[in-house]
């Protein structure tokens, strides 16, 4: 993959690295991911799970859920009757999540599985969320409208989607340019980059309910919507 330029987006960069390639980084840095992004990441995860505002009782999808913060408010949130679903393409994440969800008692109720977000083994209309935070951006471009089919698929009608990412949205200040200089040049260091992502998930076909501009070091958006 060597265009920065596609008729899709224009001015968002393709992602340079294979599947194989996310998924070795991933294993690679799953035991100091928290020490590397928590600090940042923590607060707009919370912003984003706010948005989701998961009851009890509900069917909840997380993506890409690397250390599995998330996935404990989410099982907490829907109660022993409730169910959560989380995939991510990193074994070894897997393996942190389901030591971290054993230690919180939280097992029971939710099913991981190593794989890929573009092709979900649950049925269609059959969730009542999909979240996933800081994943999205990490999706090439041709993927991405791919990625959001397969989630509009397996929501129920009304389900709603929370997607929090790197934005290209907004006042793009010199971080962020250094930031995509990097992705350009040292993909296996800065392996994802902004993205417009309302714009995306409109495209798809969901309604747009609610959409925030936050910043961390770059603009983050947070984006909630539901399929029709
Ligand atoms: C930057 S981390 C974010 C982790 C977590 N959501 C958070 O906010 O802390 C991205 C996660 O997405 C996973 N991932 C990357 N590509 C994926 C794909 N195609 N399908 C499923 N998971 C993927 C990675 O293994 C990693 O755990």
């Amino acid at each position: 993959m060597s265009s920065d330029v596609n008729d899709y987006e224009p001015g968002v960069l393709r992602i340079f690295q294979s599947k194989g390639e996310t998924k070795a980084y991933y294993n690679k840095i799953a035991k100091v991911y928290d020490l590397l992004a928590e600090r940042s990441e923590q607060p707009m995860r919370e912003k984003g799970l706010q948005k989701l505002a998961p009851r009890p009782g509900e069917h909840i999808l997380e993506v890409g859920f690397g250390t599995g913060h998330s996935l404990v408010e989410l099982a907490r949130a829907v109660g022993p009757t409730g169910k959560i679903f989380g995939v991510d393409i990193s074994e070894e994440m897997v393996t942190l999540t389901s030591e971290l969800l054993q230690r919180e008692g939280l097992s029971d109720r939710v099913e991981l599985i190593c794989g890929d977000a573009e092709t979900l083994p649950y049925d269609d209309n059959s969730l009542d969320g999909v979240f996933t935070s800081f994943t999205f951006e990490l999706f090439d471009t041709p993927e991405i409208p791919q990625v959001l089919a397969e989630w509009k698929r397996v929501l129920k009608p009304r389900g709603r989607l929370v997607v929090v990412a790197l934005s290209k949205e907004g006042k793009q200040g010199i971080t962020m340019k250094a930031y995509e200089w990097t992705h350009k040049h040292f993909p296996n260091l800065m392996d994802c980059r902004p993205v417009f992502v309302r714009r995306a998930i409109e495209a798809a076909g969901f309604e747009i309910r609610q959409v925030d501009l936050e910043h961390m070091w770059v603009v983050v958006e947070i984006v909630l919507a539901v399929k029709p």
